[in-house]
């Protein structure tokens, strides 16, 4: 059967095993998906011996996904505007090609699952990190009419945002430069959830109708999803459903068959044992 697997560092947590065995239970398709806990300095050692032993494809996360970028011998242009990969293909020689499925991954769940209008919407992006540069390109390509990446520290927004201007219109500012503005949509891509915490945001800063999305996901609502419903936002919810698109898109690079995101997504919603 053809091998995939996810690494990264920690991993055991990692829903992608449970996604792809669904994605090919589904879809028919005979191959097994596992995760494998790679040591920090032992990425591409795990990669030469993860092909060596018939591995087809990768899927890379934390903290890993810099130095798939630099290890693919070609990389899409979405990928190389990321400046990350998340996902690997071997190819027939000796190669290896590098995707990133991330940003279309959320705009997937954005648009499609969740009906949300991103053509001409005002667009807040909080961070400017990896998870932030990572989903940038393929969110200005859906067109906004303005997007703002606000940050703790405003210069790395502002530089990043000056890396995808010929992408739209997009600006960096620090958080305290958004007093007064208003949004339709607001991306908290800042790692900050993770820790139970949340960046000070001003009062009014959602339009109504709003929606506000949390990148990372988890069983109990967020912080930031808990700021949203707070302040009247019209739908507030986390990454689970951009988890499984970014899959999804992996899974067709891999077999050219694209699963239905759905089922999965409301499998994984269900509770253990239900
Ligand atoms: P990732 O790859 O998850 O994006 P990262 O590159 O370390 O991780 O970026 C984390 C992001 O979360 C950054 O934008 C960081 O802000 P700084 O650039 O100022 O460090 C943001 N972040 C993390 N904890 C935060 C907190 N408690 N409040 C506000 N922003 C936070």
């Amino acid at each position: 059967m053809d091998r995939y697997a996810v690494m990264g560092n920690p991993v055991a947590h990692s829903r992608s095993p449970e996604i792809h065995r669904r994605f090919a239970e589904q879809t028919g398709q005979a191959l097994v998906y596992e995760a494998i806990l790679v040591p920090r300095d032992g990425f591409a050692d795990a990669v030469h011996a993860f092909r060596e032993a018939g591995g087809r494809g990768l899927n890379v996360t934390v903290p890993f996904k810099q130095e798939a970028y630099a290890l693919s011998a070609r990389r899409t242009a979405r990928a190389e505007r990321a400046g990350a990969v998340n996902t690997l293909s071997f190819g027939a020689e000796d190669s290896l090609s590098g995707d990133n499925t991330d940003g279309a991954g959320l705009v997937r769940d954005l648009t499609l699952n969740h009906g949300i209008e991103l053509e001409d919407s005002a667009i807040l992006l909080l961070g400017a990190g990896g998870a932030v540069r990572g989903v940038l390109g393929p969110l200005l390509e859906a067109g906004p009419l303005r997007t703002v990446l606000a940050n703790r520290t405003p210069d790395k927004a502002v530089s990043l945002a000056r890396q995808f201007a010929t992408l739209g219109n997009v600006e960096g500012t620090g958080l305290d430069g958004l007093d007064g503005r208003r949004f339709d949509l607001v991306i908290n891509g800042t790692s900050a959830s993770l820790a139970g915490q949340l960046p000070t945001l001003p009062d009014d800063l959602l339009r109504s109708g709003a929606v506000c999305y949390d990148m990372v996901y988890a069983d109990e609502p967020t912080p930031f999803m808990r700021w949203a419903r707070e302040h009247g936002a019209r739908l507030a919810v986390d990454g689970l459903g951009m988890l499984v698109e970014q899959a999804a898109e992996s899974f067709y690079i891999w077999r050219a068959v694209r699963p239905r995101t759905a089922p999965v997504i409301e499998a994984l919603r269900r509770p253990a044992g239900a």
